[in-house]
């Protein structure tokens, strides 16, 4: 990585998925802007640094983010609605907050969305999507949205974030082994080939920088590193941390650096959004219920700390319950153990809006990874090439 150049121009925000989290962050920034709303939740606005020499200065005064004001944002979704409509439908902000706005969100509208029913079962919007003879055309009218996008807008630099439906859990075929046999793949229509793969494809061919802010398994694989180290651009995210996830990733630290052991983790939470609705499929459970189960251990370490996390039992449930909406109730039964063995519990019942949790973080990604991308990072994350390994 290198010193990275100042962040110069417009960055727009590609949003493939125009639900609950992307209207949640397109409103916020709105507000944000518009000084009638603080962007609590955003280390890239509220963030600060310690210096070690008693001063602590706002991250974004001493890194060169893009600024808030210089951001544009761009989508694709299978139902046609702008983004004031899609918020409405989403209902996870109020009139009083939106109908200010309602301007602005009008002014996004989605385009044609690439969708494959094989891969998220529960999905209804069927109005506005590609028909292409193939994966590979399908990825080619991708690469001209985001050209086209650029130029409209008057861009200088793109970032992509999955936000859309979490996609049935598949391990990485023979075709995500190398840049070579996914393009093969996407001509020949492979059926292992998802949507977000096409979408992430599209993305690094042009140069922009791909996070996924859900479980789904888009980039785990050799072909995409390859892809983006080829191109020079980075790659990162797994699943935004919003519900039972937040809590894990507050408490798991907390305790081991107190060296208190686990003996079990159950999480349960009932959810009523579409996500939620998209989850009840068990194959797009299954991409969840892995993610969740990484991140704990990803902390713990337990084959560094084997006496305290070694035998860890950990189990994780979404249940799909309409009358609560973005509402989340997530609960949590913590068995831990101490000093000489002896067990205690912790008891969390965590009431969040799981998109007002999510929206902070599509605002800090998207900066931090522009901004990476400006001082030369590619390819996926270290940590991650190796927890791949
Ligand atoms: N809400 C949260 O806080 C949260 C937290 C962690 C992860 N996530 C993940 O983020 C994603 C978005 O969550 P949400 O609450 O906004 O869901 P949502 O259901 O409200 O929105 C998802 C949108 O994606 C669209 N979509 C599906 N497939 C698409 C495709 N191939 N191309 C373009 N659009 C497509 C759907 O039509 C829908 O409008 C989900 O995968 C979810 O699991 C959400």
């Amino acid at each position: 990585m290198t010193k990275p150049t100042e962040a110069r121009g417009k960055l727009g925000i590609l949003t493939p998925g125009m639900g609950a989290v992307a209207t949640t962050t397109y409103a916020g920034v709105f507000a944000a802007r518009r000084g009638t709303a603080a962007p609590v939740g955003a280390l890239s606005e509220l963030g600060r640094l310690d210096l070690g020499n008693g001063k602590k200065p706002l991250i974004k005064d001493i890194l060169p983010l893009a600024g808030l004001q210089d951001l544009v944002f761009g989508t694709w979704d299978p139902y046609g609605h702008d983004a004031f409509e899609a918020a409405v439908e989403a209902n996870v902000l109020s009139a009083k907050d939106l109908l200010p706005l309602e301007e602005e969100m009008r002014s996004i509208k989605p385009m044609k969305a690439v969708i494959d029913r094989n891969w998220v079962k529960r999905l209804e919007g069927s109005g506005n999507v590609k028909v292409t003879k193939s994966k590979w055309d399908a990825a080619q009218t991708l690469i001209e949205d985001i050209q086209r996008f650029k130029a409209e807008n008057s861009c200088d630099r793109l970032v992509m974030i999955w936000t859309a439906s979490t996609e049935a859990y598949k391990e990485p075929g023979a075709v995500h082994q190398s840049v070579t046999d996914f393009e093969k793949g996407l001509k020949e229509d492979n059926a292992e080939i998802s949507p977000s793969q096409i979408y992430a494809y599209a993305a690094l061919k042009e140069r922009v920088p791909f996070i996924n802010g859900t479980p789904s398994v888009t980039i785990d694989n050799p072909a995409f590193h390859e892809l983006a180290m080829e191109y020079g651009v980075p790659l990162a995210g797994k699943d935004f941390k919003t519900g039972q996830t937040l809590l894990k990733t507050i408490l798991g630290p907390g305790l081991k650096a107190r060296m208190l052991g686990l003996s079990g983790w159950f999480s349960t939470n009932i959810l009523g959004n579409r996500d939620g609705e998209v989850l009840e499929d068990p194959e797009s459970f299954k991409s969840k219920e892995i993610s969740k189960k990484q991140v704990l251990e990803s902390i713990l370490e337990s084959d560094l700390y084997p006496e305290l996390y070694k035998d860890a039992y950990h189990k994780v449930r979404i249940n799909y319950y309409p009358p609560r909406g973005d509402d989340k109730e997530a609960w949590d039964n913590i068995d831990i153990f101490g000093w000489m063995n002896y067990p205690m519990q912790i008891k969390v019942d965590f009431l969040c809006k799981d998109s007002i949790l999510a929206a902070p973080l599509v605002l800090d990604l998207t900066r931090f990874m522009d901004l990476a991308h400006r001082a030369g990072a590619r390819g996926l994350p270290q940590r991650r090439l190796h927890a791949r390994a």
